[in-house]
């Protein structure tokens, strides 16, 4: 797993309960995702498809650094599927684990389309 972005942790960023919420840590990784997905199939025009069951392992606080890491897992004809898991860049304590993100390379009317690769050019291209 590599971990890209980090985030410092804000009053904005937080629910009522003064921890990160989740919403807003969704919303990172579905884009920090989409990065991922845009960079990996050469492709502008990627959309998020399923999300697996997302574990909230353990709370994170304002002040807080935290860095989110994927994975590849899988590739299709047109998707490709990723793994995720969440950070506390200093204590590196486990904020969320997602097993399965699966994104969908689509043309301009939003259609799935092929992408052309194989997990060979993936695996080659992460070397
Ligand atoms: C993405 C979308 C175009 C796919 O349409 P679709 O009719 O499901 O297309 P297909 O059945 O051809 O499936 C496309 C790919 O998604 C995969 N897929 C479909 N349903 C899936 C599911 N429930 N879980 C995992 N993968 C799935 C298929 O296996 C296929 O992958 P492959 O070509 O690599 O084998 C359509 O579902 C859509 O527009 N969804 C909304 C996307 C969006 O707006 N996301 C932003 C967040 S709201």
């Amino acid at each position: 797993m590599k971990f890209y972005s980090r985030k410092l942790i804000k009053p904005g960023d937080l629910n009522a309960n003064n921890t990160l919420f989740g919403g807003q840590l969704l919303r990172w990784i579905d884009e920090e995702a989409g990065i991922y997905t845009m960079t990996k199939l050469n492709s502008r025009r990627t959309v998020t498809k399923y999300i697996s069951e997302i574990n909230f392992v353990s709370s994170a606080r304002q002040a807080d650094t935290i860095e989110i890491g994927l994975a590849f897992s899988d590739i299709g004809r047109t998707s490709i599927t990723l793994s995720c898991v969440v950070r506390n860049l200093v204590t590196k304590n486990v904020i969320i684990e997602i097993d399965k993100i699966v994104f969908v390379n689509v043309d301009e009317n939003d259609r799935p389309l092929p992408h052309g690769l194989t997990r060979e050019d993936i695996e080659r291209e992460a070397l």
